[in-house]
């Protein structure tokens, strides 16, 4: 298994996916959002590039069904029901809804990739349920920060790099790393006793501060306190694999 990290968020070359597992990460925020909200019931996701995309797609399902959430500029949206804080999505606001969701990273980020064979969505919050999916699809992967307006982040490589250690550590079958994954496993360890201190060292981590949200990223940093996968699968994130095997 071969693992890569994509270090700045450019479109990877749809060849390079075929055949491929991606997870995407948007630790601050729209990742940790997505996992947050499906742990409290939301029944799925879209996430969407534009503000006029969501307006758009909300028309095409009955009033009271959809919730609008996200952010632009880290800003809550004028008309959306919520912005863009996990903490926002608690079971009182989103079971049994559907969520639209518009960032400025995180949810382009799932159509760039949109090519994977399996894409899954990672955080903090379920980065060990996320190592061991990878292990058990037995796939090549490719990590995928969702980064900062095409720019690299500290906070989604950090998280990447944990990813990258975790499933080496649990492996159990050789695993071939690329440098950046290296680089990646490095990052992480300068940071793995202080993930907070990563935030607040990235310029997301600082703009969030500055926005009044700096209890997300507390919040945030948060290690496997959320045991789902969730999947991008035909324009929609769901959690899907614990409904089937809740079926079983
Ligand atoms: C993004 O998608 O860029 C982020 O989630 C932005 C944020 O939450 O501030």
């Amino acid at each position: 298994m071969n693992v890569d990290i994509q270090l700045v968020p450019s479109a990877p070359n749809p060849n390079l996916l075929f055949d491929r597992a991606v997870v995407v990460l948007d630790v601050l925020r729209a990742t940790s959002v997505i996992t947050h909200a499906l742990s409290q019931g939301a029944l799925e996701i879209i996430p969407v590039i534009t503000i006029e995309d969501a307006f758009k797609m909300a028309k095409a399902f009955p009033p009271g069904f959809i919730l609008l959430g996200g952010e632009s500029e880290s800003k809550n949206i004028p008309g959306f029901d919520l912005g863009n804080s996990p903490r926002e999505y608690i079971a009182e606001r989103v079971k049994g809804k559907k969520l639209i969701l518009k960032t400025t990273n995180g949810t382009k980020a799932f159509h760039l990739v949109s090519s994977g064979k399996d894409i899954l969505v990672g955080s903090f919050f379920n980065i060990g349920a996320v190592a061991q999916r990878c292990l058990e699809l037995d796939r090549d992967l490719l990590i995928f920060p969702s980064g900062d307006e095409g720019n690299f982040s500290l906070e989604d490589v950090v998280c990447g790099g944990m990813l990258i250690e975790l499933i080496t550590r649990k492996g159990g079958k050789p695993i071939s790393l690329t440098d950046a994954s290296e680089c990646a496993k490095i990052l992480y360890r300068k940071f793995e006793d202080n993930l907070l201190g990563a935030f607040h060292l990235s310029r997301h981590g600082k703009e969030l501060i500055t926005r009044g949200y700096k209890e997300d990223l507390a919040y945030c940093a948060k290690i496997d306190s959320i045991p789902l996968v969730p999947i991008f699968r035909d324009g929609v994130i769901r959690d899907i694999m614990s409904k089937e095997e809740k079926s079983k």
